[in-house]
């Protein structure tokens, strides 16, 4: 991984093959779409390492040549049909075959309902294929197409990386790109509100620091919602009364008010120690996110996640039970339990983009920060840890 936009994914993208194994990451693994399936070697690959149904979306015809201006409408397009169907023979139960132009094809789905479109027909209509195959991909899900290139690098008529440039600047969605001399470019549909929480719970002042943070987060999000929770609202005390009076210190009432949080409102939540360092937009692409604090740990100093989602609403339930009010971390590894457990629900991020640096050699943010690369880093947690020190009856 060696750039921002990269560590900000699960699994490294860098040529398209590896898509398959960034669509597992992400659970996008139920229905996906070809345009343009040809001689049916991708759809091929796909089919063979993801899990899902794949919709081959091709007329395998000859079309006029100002309409389709590819080496491709010069072949025998029988020819091509066959020899897609005996490369995909062995998934039949998991292909199903569209043999019909792309704007038709798009019709037989419902919007919002396909969790990746592979853009790989009509080069010169890039442009209209994103219009149309856009609204049909969830949000989470993945819009991808193939030859990213100047027009002129390729022997065929093309928009794709016009369309593609547009399309993005237009709805200011994140670019990725494979590091390929033919890329694949893909965008997710984002998914996560424009919302950040941040929790400091009793009275002891926020450090002049974090309050710096806070604003930086503000500055870094022009037009996101910001909260700093004081108090935790009513309705979440009504429900966690029991549970939040006999936590032992505020670290332990946060961890299940920052559950709430992300259960009831969206967003991402941030402890106070972190540092922001970049916009969080390509983050907005799952609709749980975790991250890595070690290569196979995640903390919960940085969450993500959507109203009303499975994994928090397990989480609640197993927080809850989990809770002992001798056990200051129950509730930390609850969260890291269920991440394990259940990687079906949520989105692990690695560890440069917001755990640069381990729990184990945290010395280094005080003592060497200058040595530490933070060129991956979305925002830095400094595990200061100030409030696990402090009993709620010593506050002043
Ligand atoms: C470059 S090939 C696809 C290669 C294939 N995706 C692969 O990687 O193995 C382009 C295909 O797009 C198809 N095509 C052209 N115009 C189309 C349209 N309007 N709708 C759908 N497919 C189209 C062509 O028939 C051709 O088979």
């Amino acid at each position: 991984m060696d750039t921002p936009l990269e560590s900000s994914l699960p699994v490294p993208v860098r040529r398209r093959t590896w898509l398959a194994g960034l669509l597992r990451a992400c659970n996008l693994t139920h229905i996906g779409v070809e345009v343009g399936s040809h001689r049916g070697g991708y759809a091929k690959y796909l089919l063979e390492r993801w899990p899902g149904i794949l919709y081959m979306v091709d007329p395998w015809v000859t079309q006029p040549a100002d309409v389709y201006d590819d080496p491709v409408n010069s072949r025998d397009r029988e020819a091509d049909y066959a020899e897609a169907m005996r490369q995909t023979a062995a998934y039949d139960q998991r292909r199903v075959v569209y043999r019909e132009m792309s704007e038709t094809a798009a019709e037989h789905f419902l919007d919002e309902s396909v969790d990746f479109v592979y853009i790989d027909g009509n080069h010169a209509q890039c442009d209209k294929d994103i219009a149309i195959w856009w609204p049909k991909v969830r949000p989470g899900g993945i819009l991808a197409g193939h030859d990213y290139t100047e027009p002129g690098a390729v022997r065929f008529a093309s928009n794709v990386k016009e369309a593609v440039d547009s399309f993005v600047a237009k709805n200011e969605l994140p670019l990725r790109l494979t590091q390929e001399k033919f890329a694949t470019w893909f965008v997710f549909k984002p998914v996560l509100p424009k919302r950040i929480h941040q929790i400091w719970l009793g009275s002891r002042p926020l450090r002049q620091k974090y309050v710096e943070w806070g604003k930086r987060f503000q500055e870094l999000h022009p037009g996101w919602e910001y909260r700093l929770w004081r108090e935790p609202p009513p309705e979440f005390l009504q429900a966690y009364t029991a549970v939040y009076s006999r936590a032992p210190n505020r670290a332990v009432q946060a961890d299940l008010l920052r559950y709430w949080l992300i259960y009831n409102y969206g967003g991402f939540y941030f402890d106070t120690d972190c540092e922001p360092l970049r916009n969080l937009e390509p983050f907005r692409a799952y609709p749980v996110m975790a991250a890595l604090a070690t290569p196979d740990r995640c903390g919960n100093a940085v969450l993500g996640g959507v109203a009303g989602n499975e994994f928090y609403r397990l989480l609640l339930l197993r927080a809850v039970a989990a809770f002992n009010p001798k056990n200051s971390v129950a509730m930390l590894h609850a969260y890291v339990k269920l991440v394990n457990d259940r990687r079906d629900l949520c989105v692990r991020i690695p560890q440069p983009a917001f755990f640069p640096v381990e729990y184990k050699k945290r010395k280094q943010l005080r003592q060497h920060i200058d040595r530490v690369d933070f060129s991956l880093t979305y925002a830095i947690h400094h595990f200061d840890a100030t409030w696990h020190k402090w009993t709620i009856a010593n506050e002043p």
